[in-house]
């Protein structure tokens, strides 16, 4: 297998409006994120992937960029970007930017100028349509509530947009546009950014015509995905950025890739595509919702283990995958897939052992190094992502929903769970600013945070710590072979790592009470002694009692 820089290190994703606000205006920024560097280096993280610090009225948090070549205001200056990338360059680790180039924002001066007129020489930047009948020109639903098209009165026609109304979609059939982004690439390349993570990037090619989506039962508005997702023309694009752009920096990219199989990723990632390094695909964030992510639908741990390993499996040979539980999109990894009361402890080293300890490249999310959970706010106003927020007018001032079942989904899945600030120490607004935080922080920082952490040696931090470490020291843990046994066990999760003779026996128990496990009969033979286990005792007889989250991995020879 080809060895790669981006398949050995280990990603810490840095939400800077929450990280550290250095300044006191209640909002994270770049001398912040410089104040923490060492705690950064000490955890052993390799590459860092910061969300969007661009100029942005942050409608959708950063995610609806005015100008790509500037920093956003609350964050900082330029000159303070390059000491940041200069402060990790020196502590040798790489920073990977966010790329959002699906959308940018309706006050990106593109868009200001496309909105003025027909002719204008903007104008096709975007994706413009006349109406039907008075209607929007097709069916399709923003993921952000509402229709996927806002009129505008100026020329008296609609522009596409996927997301809010404040982020129109580009238009990729526009050569000039591409030709904009690549340059806009390169000049973050030739500032010395190591790589890019590619937001919705599966969504720049949309099938011509634009035709309706399916509307399934109760749904309000049609599904683009049919039509705007994997679309006609993605990969000559993304080939097309390679041979222009990528082909010529010795860089790291991952493409967020919602809906895509292992065999469509493949076409992504695989070796001769010359497209990407690496995508996020979110079959396992999808576990568990029902209809809309509001509602909730049970899910067991053999489709939990069943989505994992098929992606194990899949892209061993060709292709690579990323590992992650939790990002800025999703609820906080411990609340959702392990126990954030009792086991909190216990179940995040749990999980973290199965994510450090797969094929692929770990991301761990800012927080979940020391167990960071969902947050409750009584008060919707308190909550401040335009997902959550829409949604709420949309479903329950809409009627459509009972206000008690939604909040109920949005302390499970809401966007804001991930985003309250990072909990540095007990002190007012758990260190992360003097001033007024810009969502509130977690109560329970008075008991998670950096600060208990790092005075604590069996803490979450140092078994990050030490995952981390591993991985750098062991091959086999990046490169083995992928092998699962007791598929069909619905607690627990077990699996052998081995490279040229090289053996890793991983055991999992995902749920709080005791349960028997027996070594696979074939590997009974074999010498066993403790890798790293998430319990200090750990025994390494044939048939042994695991207990609540124990996650136990052994060495074999
Ligand atoms: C995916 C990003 O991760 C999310 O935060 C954002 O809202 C959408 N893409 C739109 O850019």
């Amino acid at each position: 297998m080809e060895q790669k820089w981006w398949k050995e290190g280990v990603v810490y994703q840095l939400y800077p409006r929450s990280f550290k606000d250095s300044n006191g205006d209640g909002i994270g920024d770049l001398k912040g994120i410089i104040e923490k560097l060492d705690y950064l280096k000490e955890l052993g993280i390799d590459i860092i992937w910061l969300n969007p610090i661009y100029k942005s009225p942050n409608d959708d948090m950063g995610y609806d960029i005015s100008d790509y070549r500037e920093v956003m205001d609350e964050f900082g200056t330029m000159e303070e970007f390059k000491l940041l990338l200069e402060g990790l360059h020196h502590r040798g680790i790489k920073l990977v930017m966010d790329l959002v180039v699906n959308h940018t924002s309706d006050e990106h001066k593109w868009f200001v100028e496309s909105r003025r007129s027909i002719d204008n020489k903007y104008r096709d930047y975007y994706i413009w349509q006349k109406g039907k009948d008075g209607n929007p020109p097709n069916n399709w639903g923003s993921c952000f509530s509402g229709s996927a098209w806002q009129y505008d009165e100026v020329t008296d026609e609609y522009y596409l947009h996927l997301f809010s109304k404040k982020q129109p979609d580009l238009n990729w059939e526009n050569p000039q546009l591409r030709k904009e982004v690549y340059d806009m690439m390169k000049h973050w390349f030739e500032m010395g950014v190591d790589g890019f993570r590619m937001d919705v990037i599966n969504f720049i090619s949309k099938v011509p015509g634009l035709p309706d989506g399916p509307k399934g039962e109760g749904d309000l508005y049609g599904n683009f995905a049919p039509y705007s997702m994997n679309g006609p023309r993605i990969h000559e694009f993304l080939q097309e950025m390679n041979r222009e752009v990528l082909s010529k920096y010795d860089v790291m990219t991952v493409g967020e890739c919602p809906g895509v199989s292992p065999e469509m990723a493949k076409t992504y990632v695989g070796k001769d595509r010359n497209e990407l390094n690496m995508i996020f695909q979110f079959e396992l964030m999808d576990i568990g919702k029902g209809r809309t992510k509001w509602e909730e639908k049970k899910w067991t741990l053999r489709e939990f283990k069943g989505i994992m390993s098929k992606w194990q499996e899949e892209l061993s040979d060709d292709g690579w995958n990323s590992l992650f539980l939790n990002n800025h999109d999703q609820p906080r990894m411990v609340s959702r897939f392990g126990n954030d009361k009792k086991y909190r402890v216990e179940s995040a080293k749990m999980l973290a052992t199965m994510l450090h300890t797969m094929q692929g490249t770990p991301y761990v999310y800012q927080g979940e190094e020391i167990g960071m959970t969902n947050v409750k706010y009584s008060a919707i106003e308190d909550y401040k992502d335009l997902e959550i927020l829409n949604a709420y007018k949309e479903l329950v001032e809409g009627g459509l929903m009972k206000k008690e079942d939604f909040m109920a989904g949005v302390y499970r899945m809401g966007r804001d769970n991930a985003r309250t600030p990072m909990q540095w120490d007990d002190t007012l607004n758990g260190g992360f600013s003097t001033g007024t935080p810009w969502l509130k922080v977690n109560p329970n920082y008075t008991d998670i945070n950096v600060e208990a952490a790092l005075k604590d040696n069996n803490s979450i931090f140092y078994y990050y710590k030490k995952l981390i470490q591993l991985r750098k020291e062991n091959p086999v843990i990046v490169y083995g072979e992928f092998k699962e046994y007791y598929k069909d066990s619905e607690e627990v999760y077990c699996y052998k790592r081995e490279l040229n003779g090289e053996k890793l026996l991983v055991v999992l128990n995902f749920f709080g009470n005791e349960v028997e496990f027996a070594v696979p009969e074939e590997l009974k033979a074999l010498e066993r002694t403790i890798f790293i286990s998430n319990y200090i005792e750990v025994s390494v007889e044939n048939n042994i009692k695991l207990r609540p989250y124990e996650a136990i991995v052994y060495k074999l020879s």
